[in-house]
This record gives C-alpha cells, structure tokens and sequence, in this order.
C-alpha cells in the first residue's frame, strides 16, 4: 500500500522535479518572468555520473535509502519534516523571526526573497484603487454607509502606491520553509508542535509541505533553490524586520570561555587580547560571583600562556594557586616577604626616565600614608625623596640607577636630618614604618619575585587600615617589574575599591590602566562597592579604559548608578536586580550579552569559596592523607608558603606538583599522551582463561569513550 502510493509520488514528483542541472520553475512564474522581473536560481551544471566499477564520492555521501512519506522525509534513520508559511501577521517589530531562530531544537529554515518590478505591482494597484473607489463611490450613491474595512484597504493601497512611486519602498515576494530534523518519529511530531506553536504566537500560519516533503527537504538545503515557491508581497520595511541575524552572538574562533548566552544558548568565546585594550572589570555585590568568574578566567587563560598576577585581599585564591603549582606570597608582620617600596626596575629605557617616575608613584604613596600634604610639606618631602636616592649615589642619570635603592628608614633618617620643623613632623607620620607597629613589611629590601607564571600576593595577614598602602606598595612592585619583560599577562585586583578610597590610590589605578596596553598587560579590576567606585571619576576612567565589562546581580541601591553608566535598558536593569549567582551581563566593545558563567566540576572545586564546601574539601584531603600516612605524621591541610630562600628561587609551572594541565587539560592531554600501543580486540575483553596474573589494564580501556572513538578513527578501522 505504502510503496504503492510511493510510486505514484515518485511519478509526481519526477514530473514537478527538474533533473539534476535543471532550474525549477515556480507556478505562476511564467507570468511574472515574461514581464521580465523575477530572478530564477540557476544552478551550476553537474557533469553527469558515469558508473564504474569505483565507487564515486557521491556513492559514499549518499544516503543508503530515503523514504518519502505524505508527512516527513525519513533519510537512513533520520526523520525530517518541511513547514511552510502561509499567514503572516499585519504588523510586526523588528527581530520578530528571533523566538524561531534562537529556537532549542535545531532547526533549518530557509527563507527567499523574489525582488518584483515596481512597474508591474503599480498596475495592479491602480486596477484595485479603481476598484475600490468605485465600490465607495456606488455605496454613497445609493445611500448606503460605506464599507469600513473597504475605506481601510483604500489607504493602506494609496499609501502603498504613494511609496512605491516615490521609491521609497520596493516590493518583494517572501518565502519561508523550516525543516524540521529529528532521531525519532515520537521527537519529530513534538518538536514540530513546538515550533508550530511558537509560530503561532507570532501569528504566522503554519502548513505541513503534505505531499511534498521531498520539495520541501530539498528548499531548504542551503542551495538557494525554492522548490515550493509558497510566497506573498512583503514590502521593504517588512521585509527588513525579518533579518534573522539580530541575535547577540559573542562567539569568536579563539579564546576562553567566559559562559554561556542566555539569549541563545551558545558559547562566549572571547579573548580579550584581540580588543584595543586588554582591561575588563567586574561589578557586583558581595557573593554575586565575581571573583568565582575571575578565578575561571585566569585558570584557562594559563592554557594560553599567559602570566597571571593576582592580589587577593581575602585569601580567596590560595587553592587555585596551589593547584595550579602558583606562587602564593602572604605579607604580614611574622611573613617572610619583603617589599620596598622604593624599589627601582633596573631596566635602562631610553625614553623613560624611570626615577621621575618613581618619585610620581612614591609621592602618591606617602600621600596615602600619611594624609593630606600641605604645599610646603610636599615640598620637604620631594626634597627629603631626592636627597635619599642621592645619598645612595643614584640620579636623573639612568646609569645609576641600577645601584641598590635606599630603604624606608633612609628617608626617616633624612626627614629627620632636615631643619625645617615640618620635616620632623612628616618623620613622625612615617615611624610607624621603621620602628612603629607596621614595622618589617615594607621597610626591607625587596626579597620576592615574580617568576613563577602564576603569582598570588595575599594581604589576609594584614589589617584593614594596612590594606590599601599594601595594595599600593605590590601593585606598584609589579607594575616596576612587568616593565621589565614584556610577556602577556593579566593582572587581577580583587576588592578594588581598596584603592578607590583614596584619590592617590585611585588614580594610581588608573594610571596602570591606561598604561597597562603598552606592556601586554590586561588590567581585571573586581569590585563589590560599585556605587561609591563609579561615582568616582577615576573609577569611571577605569571603566571606560576597560574593553570587557561584566556586570553581575546587583544592590537596588546601586542600580541607578550602574545603569546610568552602563546605559542599560529598562530590561537589563531587571535583570540585573534579579538574575541569580553567576549570571551577568557581558560587553565587549558594542555587543552586550547576558551570560551565565559555568565550571566543569573539577573547575568548580579549585575556584569555589564557599565555605561548606572549602570545609568539605579539607576533610577529604585529611582523610585521603591518614590512610597511607605514616604514624605521627601533622595532618597538613594547606602548605604554607615558601620561606624567603625558596622564594628566591624560580619554580617553573611545569615543576611544581600538581601542574594545570591536570585540572584543565587532563581529558585532552592524557590520552593523547599515552605512547602504550593501540589495544588490539583482545585485550578490550577479559582473557577467557582465568591462570594469567591480573592483566595490566591497557591504556584505552580507561579512556573516555571519545578518544576511544577517536583512537579507532585513526586506525581507520573499529576494535570491537
Ligand atoms: N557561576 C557559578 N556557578 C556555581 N557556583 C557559583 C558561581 N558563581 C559563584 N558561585 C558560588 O558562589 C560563591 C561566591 O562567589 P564569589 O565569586 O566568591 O563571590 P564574590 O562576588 O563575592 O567574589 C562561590 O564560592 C561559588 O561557590
Ligand atoms: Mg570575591
């Protein structure tokens, strides 16, 4: 019965189908093509097939049977079904394709645009305004009320032919075919539900291509032919709404991942070294999932050889970097590392005179340390600064400049040498430093170094008023010695709104980035207070130094703010007050997104702060480490960090214990780096014989069933 009806589709559809090389011809497109207006596809001649002993490629691309039903199309074991439009609705916005678009299902969707000469519809139009008119004239005549529905399509077809003798519209015939793909009959009748439905809600009509699922399967294969020819008159602005490339797409063919669009479900790929400049920053409340965001960002982006310089004022960044075999500097009164702050990089540039510099960066500094400078105050202290690099014989000549520099205590010594009575004063406002209570952070020589490719310099140890001055101190540390090599790296500030409490701090902030481009250098600035950060004007320079912006769930109080800076849309603002943990919204340069940020789970346990599930961690390591643990042994959690003679030395990522590419790149690299031969058929089974000692297990057994698969690709022939 059903092969019966087979042939007679066959039949019908060998006498509607050209042959390979011909053009289809649309019904009516006689009419339309002898008045010299519609374009036909044409398609390139295929040299015919000659069969041979060979097999061709197209035997090898060929589907082995295609089934033609009244209702789908069923290709090997695949089922595909082909809509066509019949209704559209009377007013649409623009994007009004974007639900079918964006749609869940994968779905091909084909749409033709016919251009029509003006000429031939304006015609056609005078013959119906005639039409109509006389219709109303005759109503009036006879005294009868005037159909309004007729008065209405009257204007709309004056207006129509008012446009379109101006030129400002053109006119076109619309198509619009969607093939629905799908594994199973059961899913190709729900999904064509769905996508009927949500057609619906749109206004279009839907109808099934009954009869003509061949045609239809093959117009909407991308070859720009319209076997259906199911159209109706679109003007220009009509059609133009119809655009379906409107979606925000923020995927690029390199970079990280940063998450997942919300609007379509695809990836954000990005990589924020191809933007004019290489800054992001981060704006959220406290537990939105800033630094969670950040953590994953740095920890793929070392897969990209790039050096990761964090400061971490809340110790949040200590598993990922033991993880990843980082550097982790803690500074505090009984830590061993040392900063100075009037360090000088040693490095000869020719058009920088690097102790001008330092003075700029170390008058801010001591601005922040000891408040307000009165004119005659910054006076002494630009002199006492001068006099102290003197007496260590170093000078605007860069060649001395590369002797030891002097330390805190020889600008004490200095001030307290000088015999105006405010340098005496200003000394007080530093002896805390020498011999006070801050005494042995920042008053040594420079005993730390950033060698390793991923270097965590922690605060936790120091107190609150202690913060911003350190954060000062490292950053300008580092800024001295990123100067020195010029590599990619990405230097993380978390809390930054430390250093917006002060306008010294700030605008040293600032000034990194928008220097931070010149030497490879992206700036990730993270913040928590972002109403008192962007209400300064150093925190928006930032911003607008930034080309990645990430905005997470916000404080209500802040909204208007952030909103106002960010000119978000009434849209945006919602869901920004709404939106869950790890979800955000992305800028990069004009395109914004909304984004959820996710980790695989091994991610997710490095980069996780949550204290339940930190405290879960530790017992598992504890208990993991006294099984096989000798008696006695101190059940360590976390390694402190290095004394000061390890730190001295370089420790190379490769080196040190667990390296990255165990957490990131393990299901990638490790197959791939077996050298043990490929198993042979017998050893994926166990041995039948029970007298062999235990089998070694063999490489590929172990392996996720996708290097499996990839294993036996190569070979070119299947194991099993
Ligand atoms: N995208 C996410 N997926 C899963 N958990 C997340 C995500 N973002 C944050 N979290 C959880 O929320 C916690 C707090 O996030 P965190 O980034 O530390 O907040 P903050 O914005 O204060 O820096 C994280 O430790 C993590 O457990
Ligand atoms: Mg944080």
């Amino acid at each position: 019965m059903k092969i019966d009806f087979l042939n007679k589709l066959k039949t019908r559809a060998q006498s509607k189908i050209p042959s390979i090389g011909q053009v289809p011809t649309r019904p009516g497109q006689d009419s339309i093509s002898s008045q010299g207006s519609l374009p036909t596809p044409t398609i390139p001649p295929i040299k015919s097939v000659s069969f041979s002993s060979e097999t061709s490629v197209q035997d090898i691309i060929a589907p082995s049977a295609i089934e033609v039903d009244f209702d789908e199309l069923k290709i090997n074991n695949r089922y595909t079904r082909t809509l066509f439009v019949a209704g559209y609705p009377r007013y649409v916005s623009a994007n009004w394709l974007s639900p079918l678009i964006n749609y869940e299902h994968s779905l091909e969707i084909s749409l033709f645009v016919y251009p029509v000469e003006s000429k031939n519809v304006l015609d056609d139009l005078r013959r119906k305004i005639a039409e109509m008119e006389a219709e109303i004239a005759t109503d009036i005549e006879r005294g009868r009320v005037v159909d309004p529905a007729t008065q209405a399509k009257l204007e709309d077809a004056q207006v129509m032919q008012e446009q379109l003798v101006k030129g400002i519209e053109r006119f076109f015939q619309f198509g619009l075919y969607i093939t629905i793909p799908a594994e199973t009959l059961e899913e190709l009748n729900e999904v064509s539900r769905g996508v009927e439905s949500t057609l619906a809600s749109l206004l279009i009509i839907p109808k099934h291509a009954t009869l003509q699922m061949e045609e239809g399967f093959k117009t909407t294969l991308p070859t720009c032919l319209d076997y259906l020819s199911i159209t109706r008159n679109m003007d220009t602005t009509s059609l133009a709404t119809t655009f379906p490339f409107a979606s925000s797409e923020l995927t690029a063919n390199e970079g990280i991942l940063y998450g997942i669009n919300e609007h379509n479900g695809s990836l954000i790929v990005f990589d924020r070294f191809t933007l004019e400049n290489y800054n992001a920053c981060v704006f959220a409340k406290a537990g939105a999932g800033k630094s969670f965001l950040v953590k994953l960002e740095v920890l793929r982006s070392l897969m990209f050889d790039a050096e990761i310089i964090i400061i971490d004022p809340e110790n949040e960044y200590e598993n990922l970097c033991r993880a990843v075999g980082g550097e982790y500097i803690t500074f505090g009164f009984n830590s061993q590392a040392k900063i100075n702050p009037f360090d000088l990089s040693q490095v000869i540039e020719e058009e920088e005179n690097e102790l001008n510099q330092k003075m700029l960066s170390l008058h801010s500094l001591f601005k922040v340390i000891m408040g307000n400078l009165s004119p005659t105050e910054e006076a002494i202290l630009d002199r006492a600064l001068m006099m102290t690099y003197q007496a260590k014989g170093i000078s605007q000549d860069p060649k001395t400049q590369i002797k030891e520099p002097p330390l805190m205590e020889d600008l004490y010594k200095t001030l307290l040498g000088m015999e105006d009575p405010q340098s005496r004063l200003l000394a007080d406002r530093i002896e805390k430093f020498v011999k006070g209570s801050f005494v042995g952070i920042f008053d040594q020589y420079s005993n730390v170094n950033i060698r390793n490719s991923f270097t965590v310099f922690s605060l936790r140890d120091l107190e609150a008023t202690l913060r911003p001055i350190a954060m000062f101190i490292i950053l300008d540390f580092i800024w001295t010695r990123i100067r020195k090599e010029l590599k990619k790296r990405i230097l993380v500030v978390d809390e930054a709104w430390f250093m917006m409490q002060n306008p010294d701090s700030a605008s040293f902030l600032n000034s990194i980035a928008k220097r931070a481009r010149k030497y490879y250098l992206g700036l990730t600035t993270i913040t928590q207070d972002v109403g008192d950060f962007l209400r300064n004007d150093l925190g928006k320079a930032i911003v607008t130094n930034s080309s990645i912006q990430i905005l997470m769930k916000q404080h209500p109080a802040a909204i208007e703010e952030v909103s106002q800076t960010f000119y978000l849309s009434e849209g945006e603002k919602q869901f920004l007050l709404a939106c869950d943990i790890g979800e955000g919204l992305f800028f990069a340069g004009n395109n914004h997104v909304a984004m959820k940020v996710i980790a695989s789970s091994q991610e997710h346990q490095l980069v996780t702060s949550k204290p339940e599930e930190v405290l879960a961690q530790k017992k598992a390591q504890m208990a993991k480490e006294e099984i096989p643990a000798p008696p006695k042994e101190q059940p360590t959690i976390i390694q402190k960090p290095s004394p000061v003679p390890e730190l001295t030395h370089p420790q190379p990522l490769s080196q040190t214990s667990v390296p990255l590419q165990t957490v990131v790149e393990e299901i990638i690299s490790k197959p791939v780096e077996k050298t043990s031969p490929l198993p042979t058929p017998q050893t994926n089974f166990p041995p039948l014989s029970t007298k062999e000692e235990p089998v070694p297990t063999p490489a590929a057994t172990t392996l996720p069933p996708r290097f499996k698969s990839e294993i036996i690709m190569d070979n070119g022939s299947t194991n099993s």
